[in-house]
């Protein structure tokens, strides 16, 4: 697949590194091509991955991982013009500042917001709910982490599927992107555990099922 990666961060990042590893094309957008962490990114995701501008990553990906901290996500998604049909994969969660909560809750979600804000994308949400740290190594023993997306377009769920299948991950269709009211509040059980509650960033949920 032809992967572009919108906010090459720790999350975008660590997935792309993956998804490069793993035989697919990935383009980092960057604001910073040049600088020694981007190229420290590039070098170690190996020869399909490359940074660039995010104009080249829409232009030459199908599929956008977006990963931009929420205060700048409006900004940057208007700012990527029609996105003709692309698969688009939020994983983006809305926080308040000091982590104090989410800036939408039972009403709207990030999610939503997102799919106005991306001409023409099918947007799927997926990746909020677990740390980079795991996205980078997932596995715990013989157990897969759970990993839950939902969304509207089937097409879209089920790339998102596959590629968070790819990683290591259990992949779980949480249902239409009105559940993203659901899955991001999530995110924030897993921040609090992680960095409140003293259990650290080395924990993932599992879905049990008989
Ligand atoms: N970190 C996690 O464990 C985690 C887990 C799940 C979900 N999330 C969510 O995923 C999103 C990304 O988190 P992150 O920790 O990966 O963020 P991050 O590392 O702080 O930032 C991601 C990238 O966004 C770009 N960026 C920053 N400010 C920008 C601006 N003003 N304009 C344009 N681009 C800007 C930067 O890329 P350049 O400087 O290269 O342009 C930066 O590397 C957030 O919404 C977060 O809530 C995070």
């Amino acid at each position: 697949m032809k992967i572009g990666i919108i906010g090459s961060g720790n999350v975008g990042g660590a997935l792309g590194k993956r998804w490069a590893a793993l035989g697919h094309q990935v383009l980092f957008s960057t604001r910073r091509p040049d600088s020694e962490e981007m190229k420290t990114l590039v070098a170690s995701a190996g020869p399909r991955a490359r940074a660039t501008t995010a104009a080249e990553t829409v232009a030459a990906s199908d599929i956008l991982l977006l990963a931009t901290p929420w205060p700048v996500t409006r900004e940057m998604v208007e700012s990527l013009g029609e996105l003709n049909n692309k698969i688009l994969i939020d994983a983006t969660n809305p926080l308040l500042p000091n982590l104090a909560g989410l800036e939408f809750a039972n009403t709207s979600s990030g999610a939503e917001q997102v799919a106005q804000w991306a001409k023409g994308a099918r947007v799927v949400k997926a990746f909020n709910t677990i740390g980079d740290n795991i996205m980078e190594q997932t596995t715990f023993g013989e157990i897969s982490p759970v990993l839950f997306y939902c969304g509207d377009d089937k097409e879209a769920k089920q790339t998102a599927h596959q590629l968070a299948a790819e990683l290591g991950f259990d992949p779980q269709n949480a249902g239409p992107l009105t559940q993203a009211r659901v899955l991001e509040p999530f995110a924030l059980l897993w921040i609090s555990l992680a960095v409140k509650q003293g259990f650290g960033r080395d924990i993932a949920f599992q879905l049990l099922k008989r």
